[in-house]
């Protein structure tokens, strides 16, 4: 099995593969295809479990790995499974593969950031449900709703509820935006779509594998994060917090409402581009999103 992973390595390293979904070189994209499909936890040491493939295995694995390869579909796909905050979630076509930062703020419960266990919690533009999920999983107490706009990426979210058998206090909600909702939540977690059209074109041939619903957002990616800017303020308790991801907009965000004191926020295990904003500043500042 090692000399398999590390000759499959060799390989996506050859075919010049954009890493990015869960990996960021070709050896720990090849243990994850491997040990996906063999069912291995991925704790294990490839020494410890190390032993000889079956013809049917080494069949099951060369045909993910060619379509890793010619058509660049990423492993979640084709593993229908992803990682996030240490759960692991189904992940298909209907949904952006799981990958932000956000993850690290939820496992370490959004401290420094808040200060009390949050009782309503929201995971705007959910997807699969990876981020409302793993806040649940923090904060046992909370009602979380869990929102996208989408028929496709909500299906895909119930059955992350049904997997993690959190309906009682995780629900789906079909909603553009804040539209359908109501009341008011301490925790407002987002990570929209936010890439401009040209930062699109130019991405690689992996993220065409995702809906460009989760990705594309108009006027060079701020459309639908300044949206959310507008009203999140109106959707916030007194003590509540927004969280949300922008990525590489965050220069053109900062540009473009210059007086906002944006919190962004660091990650001891790599990300960037997510930004926290209370209440009391959402609606101090709400006249500069219009
Ligand atoms: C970047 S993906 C995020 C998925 C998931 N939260 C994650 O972190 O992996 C953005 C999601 O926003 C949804 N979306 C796009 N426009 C929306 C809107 N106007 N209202 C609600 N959801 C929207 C898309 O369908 C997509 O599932």
């Amino acid at each position: 099995m090692i000399r398999y992973i590390e000759q499959l390595a060799g390989k996506f390293e050859a075919a010049d593969l954009f890493y990015g979904h869960g990996t960021d070189n070709a050896f720990d994209e090849a243990i994850y295809l491997v040990y996906g499909v063999l069912d291995i936890d991925y704790a294990e040491d490839p020494e410890t479990v190390n032993r000889n493939l079956s013809s049917i295995e080494i069949d099951s694995l060369e045909t993910k790995a060619k379509l890793r390869i010619e058509q660049r579909t990423p492993v979640a796909y084709l593993l229908n499974q992803a990682w996030f905050a240490g759960y692991k979630f189904y992940s298909d076509e209907r949904a952006l593969i799981p990958r932000s930062p956000i993850a690290e703020l939820i496992l370490n419960k959004f401290q420094p950031l808040l200060d009390y266990e949050p009782g309503r919690i929201l995971d705007l533009c959910c997807g699969g449900g990876c981020i409302g999920i793993a806040c649940a999983k923090q904060f046992v107490m909370a009602k979380v709703e869990i929102v996208d706009i989408d028929d496709s990426a909500l299906a895909l979210a119930r059955e992350n509820i049904e997997l993690h058998a959190c309906h009682s206090n995780v629900s789906a909600i079909k909603s553009d935006l804040f539209e359908n909702l109501f009341g008011s939540y301490d925790l407002i977690v987002c990570n929209p779509p936010y890439v401009s059209k040209e930062e699109f074109e130019g991405l690689p041939q992996e993220f065409k594998a995702e809906p460009s619903l989760g990705l594309l957002s108009e006027e060079e990616g701020l459309e639908i994060p300044s949206k959310v800017l507008r009203q999140a303020g109106q959707f916030l308790t007194a003590d509540g917090l927004l969280i949300m991801e922008v990525g590489l907009s965050a220069d053109l965000l900062v540009e473009r409402y210059r007086r906002v004191p944006f919190l962004w926020l660091e990650f001891a295990e790599g990300g960037q581009g997510v930004l926290a904003l209370n209440k009391k500043h959402l609606e101090r500042y709400s006249g500069e999103f219009n």
